[in-house]
Formats: structure tokens, C-alpha cells, sequence
């Protein structure tokens, strides 16, 4: 008898860059913040419709005000609510009248304790509830939602650089976890047609970290490799390649948004 051959082909046409999401449907948690909000600037400007899900309604309302024009939803909702995750996405479809086409769990914080002695048990499950539990169960709920009909689908996550860091436990260990999460579960969602990638932000100036650092809009210097801190636009512009069709050929990826800072190089050769 003969075997039967496995036959697989590419169907691959050029992007255009300017529509490069059209038709996409994106929920991004923390969607009023810093990065989440630069992200649906950016990817309403390529075509995409957003749901920003946020537990401050006012952040949210202040991105649908300056978008206004562009489809812009909102879900005030609480990422630490993991009971209610399959029902996220039934409120999502409801609310945009689309099935969602990407998720970006994007919603995190960081109480930037600076050793452990000075990690309570509260901050530490607060910020394991937020930033690692909330994204997995995201992840699961969506796979759970989709997965029959992947096909295109993509999943994005915003880990950080603090993952391969000595600074800020327990933050940098719960995207850790999150890296651990996308490598794990890339070949079962690929399989189906699905990607999933990480970024991971370098020092962004946000409101996650304004006060702690000296940098300002006016002056992005900072101690460190590159030499400043990063704007959310330009982390908002790998998010956007990373859930297009420009990057078919990628998953299972974290990919560093820090100007090369967790590359450790000795000397600037
Ligand atoms: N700013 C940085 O230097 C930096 C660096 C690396 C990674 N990151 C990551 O980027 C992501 C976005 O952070 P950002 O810098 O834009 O900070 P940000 O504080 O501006 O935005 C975070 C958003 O998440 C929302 N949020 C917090 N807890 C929530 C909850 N329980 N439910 C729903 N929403 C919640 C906040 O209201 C806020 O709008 C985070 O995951 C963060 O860990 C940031």
C-alpha cells in the first residue's frame, strides 16, 4: 500500500502595510494604559477594530474620546476575575458585534519591591493574580472560544524584559511564567492555525513607571544599555507586525522591546 503523503502549502501574498489589520478584531486588556492604549492608536490607524478592557473606565474613556471616528469598544472589567473569562469574550462579541480575532493580554502591574525582604504575601498574589493567572486563563478562554475555527487567530502577550532580570520580584518571575506559557502551548496552537508571541517591553515611560524613574516625554535619558527609556508607540508597533500577517512564520517568540539592553555585551564593540 502506498503511504499516504502529507501535503502542506503556503498561501502567502504581500502585506499592505497601511491596511496591514483590516478586518481584525483586537481585545487588549489594560487597554487604557500606557502601552495598551498606544497599541489601539496603532492598530485602529492599520484597520482593526479594539475592545480595551480595563478596571479604570476612565483611562478607557479617554482613548475612545481621542479615537473617535475609529471602532473603538470598552469593557470595564477586572482581569483578576478568572471565574469569569469565557464570559469576556461572549460581552466582547456582543458589544463589537465580532467574534474577537486577536487577543493581546496586555493588562499588568508592578508594586516594584526592591528585594524580597520586602515582598508581603498580599503584593505577591496580587501581582501573580494579575499579571500570570489573568493571561493564562485569558489564553485558555480564548482557546477554548476559537479553537475549532484558530485558523489566523493570534495571541499576544506583553511579558517584559524583567523576566531574565536580578530587579523586581515577584513581578520579573510572573513574566517568567508568561514566557514559559507562549513557548509551551505554540506548536498545539500553530497546529491548529494559530500563533502566539510575546513582547517584552524594555523601561517604557508609562504611568507604570513614571515615578520611578527621572526620564520625561521631554527627556527619554536613562542609565542602561540603550541609553533612554522606550515610548509605548514603539513597543505598539512590534505588538502590530507581531499579530499581522507580515510575520506568518512566527510563534512561540518573546521578542525584546529594549534596544538590546538584555543582551549583556561587555563592551559596545
Ligand atoms: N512600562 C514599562 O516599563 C514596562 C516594561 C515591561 C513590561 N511592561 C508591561 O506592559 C504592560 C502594560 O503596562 P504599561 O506600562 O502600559 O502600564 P500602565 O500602568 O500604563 O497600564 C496598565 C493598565 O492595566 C490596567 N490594569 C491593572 N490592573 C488591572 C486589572 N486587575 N484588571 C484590568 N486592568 C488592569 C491599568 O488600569 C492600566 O490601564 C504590563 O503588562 C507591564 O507589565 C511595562
Amino acid at each position: 500500500m502506498e503511504e499516504e503523503k502529507k501535503i502542506v502549502q503556503v498561501k502567502f501574498s504581500p502585506v499592505q502595510a497601511d491596511r496591514i489589520l483590516a478586518g481584525q478584531n483586537v481585545l487588549i486588556t489594560g487597554g487604557g494604559g500606557g502601552i495598551g492604549s498606544a497599541m489601539a492608536r496603532k492598530f485602529t490607524s492599520v484597520g482593526a477594530s479594539v475592545i480595551l478592557v480595563d478596571n479604570k473606565p476612565e483611562k478607557m474613556e479617554k482613548v475612545k474620546a481621542e479615537l473617535t471616528g475609529y471602532p473603538v469598544f470598552t469593557m470595564t472589567y477586572d482581569v483578576t476575575d478568572t471565574k469569569d473569562m469565557p464570559e469576556l469574550f461572549a460581552d466582547a462579541e456582543k458589544i463589537s458585534g465580532k467574534e474577537v480575532t486577536i487577543l493581546c493580554a496586555n493588562a499588568g502591574i508592578s508594586l516594584h519591591e526592591h528585594g524580597i525582604t520586602e515582598v508581603t504575601r498580599e503584593k505577591f498574589d496580587l501581582q501573580i493574580a494579575v499579571n500570570l493567572r489573568a493571561p493564562f486563563f485569558l489564553t485558555k478562554a480564548f482557546l477554548e472560544r476559537y479553537e475549532k475555527n484558530a485558523r489566523g487567530r493570534k495571541i499576544l502577550i506583553t511579558t517584559s524584559e524583567a523576566a531574565d532580570e536580578g530587579f523586581d520580584r515577584p513581578y520579573g518571575m510572573t513574566k517568567a511564567g508568561l514566557n514559559n506559557m507562549i513557548k509551551a502551548i505554540s506548536h498545539r496552537v500553530y497546529e491548529k492555525g494559530m500563533r502566539i508571541n510575546g513582547i517584552a517591553p524594555g523601561v517604557t515611560i508609562t504611568d507604570m513607571t513614571r515615578d520611578n524613574i527621572s526620564s520625561t516625554e521631554q527627556n527619554l535619558a536613562y542609565e542602561g544599555v540603550a541609553g533612554r527609556v522606550m515610548v509605548p508607540e514603539e513597543i505598539a508597533e512590534v505588538a502590530c507586525f507581531l499579530i499581522s500577517d507580515a510575520s506568518t512564520c512566527i510563534s512561540g517568540e518573546i521578542i525584546h522591546c529594549n534596544a538590546s539592553a538584555h543582551v549583556r555585551s561587555y563592551y559596545k564593540a
